[in-house]
């Protein structure tokens, strides 16, 4: 009697990424939903500031988060300059502001009524339910982005506010509000 095959030694799947299209790699990341941030920073040219889903938390001790930005973003010679930054997880009510931050570059902070700064420079953007400060631990270019880690230094939670606002999604190629199957 002979065992039957074991699937994955039939699978010829290679150890590197050659394989895959570029087509491929982006419809399954379309498939894979993301909390949505703004990062904002002060630069000497002013305030900079663009949309990231690319945010993860990383250490607890130390308080590590990371998101990547790509090396064609216009707000990369400011972040690799940055000392400081800050991250907001923005609420089912700002996807204006997801969209202005992912857009014309020279608009995202022309109203003045949207956004003021700390004390340390950065831009906070009014009405965000959650936003973390944190200072530049490390940047390491890696393919076409530089990953960035932060020690966060300040958590500011409004989600204490009632109604509290849910987090803004995105999802293959929309943004959503989350909705809980059961209690
Ligand atoms: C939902 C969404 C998520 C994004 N996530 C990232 C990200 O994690 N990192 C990044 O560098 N750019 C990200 N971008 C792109 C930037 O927000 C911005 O559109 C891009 O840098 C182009 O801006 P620029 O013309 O100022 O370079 C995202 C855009 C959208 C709409």
């Amino acid at each position: 009697m002979t065992d039957a095959p074991r699937p994955e030694t039939e699978l010829q799947v290679p150890d590197d990424l050659s394989g895959i299209t570029a087509e491929q790699y982006r419809a399954s990341m379309r498939h894979y939903p993301a909390g949505v941030t703004v990062v904002t920073l002060t630069s000497p040219q002013g305030p900079v500031g663009f949309t990231a889903t690319s945010f993860a938390s990383l250490s607890l001790d130390p308080p590590l988060v990371s998101f990547n930005i790509a090396h064609t973003s216009s707000s990369l010679s400011a972040m690799l300059d940055a000392e400081s930054l800050v991250i907001h997880f923005l609420g089912e009510h700002q996807q204006h502001l997801a969209h202005r931050f992912s857009r014309t570059t020279e608009e995202r902070f022309t109203d003045r009524a949207l956004w003021t700064t700390l004390d340390t420079g950065e831009p906070i953007l009014h009405g965000t339910p959650i936003w973390l400060r944190a200072t530049v631990h490390q940047q390491i270019p890696i393919g076409d982005h530089t990953f960035v880690v932060g020690l966060v230094t300040r958590v500011h939670d409004n989600t204490d506010e009632k109604p509290a606002a849910a987090p803004l999604l995105y999802y293959n190629g929309r943004y959503y509000r989350p909705t809980a199957l059961s209690d």
